[in-house]
């Protein structure tokens, strides 16, 4: 078990483009995923990508059961993915609500591909590869762009939409034209 501290928006490592994992996959990789796994527990976080733990490999978890930040979102199920890649399926784009443990207390809307196919591999060397769509492809997009050094702030479209949850935010955000 080992919690890691999770780098906040600011710290030159989450600016970074990350490198890919070498296979055979070693004994620092399996220790890179059992703290990215118990870091994202114990901060209860939806996903978790090595950068914001300062290792700048291309190494993402994700998977929700049921969260409190989420209430009406489909589960996803706990997933380690190495060396990910993303294909868009069409150009279908939607907005969506998103948090980051990087950026704590603050949520914004940000535009993701609504059905992506990823790829990668498990753990063990054994590749996955998904069609999703919906909040389980917005996770996947948001985490890997963590392995871009991309935070979703960057993503946001129209800034109104980005603001501290303990404002009451979005729920107090007036209606606005523009
Ligand atoms: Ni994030």
């Amino acid at each position: 078990m080992a919690v890691k501290t999770v780098l906040r928006m600011g710290h030159i490592d989450l600016w970074q483009r990350a490198t890919e994992v070498e296979k055979p996959f070693d004994n620092a990789l399996h220790l890179l995923v059992q703290d990215l796994i118990d870091t994202m527990i114990d901060y209860d976080g939806v996903g978790l990508a090595a950068p914001q733990i300062g290792v700048l490999k291309r190494v993402v978890v994700f998977g929700v059961e049921k969260c409190d930040r989420y209430p009406d979102v489909e589960p996803i199920p706990r997933t380690i993915l190495i060396n990910p890649v993303i294909s868009t399926i069409d150009e279908l784009m939607e907005e969506g609500w998103e948090a980051c443990l990087s950026v704590p207390g603050m949520r914004g809307q940000v535009p993701r591909y609504k059905t992506i196919q990823y790829s990668g591999y498990d753990e063990t060397g054994a590749k996955i590869s998904r069609i999703v769509e919906g909040f389980h492809a917005r996770v996947v997009q948001h985490e890997v762009d963590h392995l871009d050094g991309i935070i979703y702030p960057l993503k946001i479209t129209n800034l109104h939409n980005f603001g501290f949850t303990q404002e009451g935010f979005p729920e107090n955000q007036p209606t606005r034209s523009d």
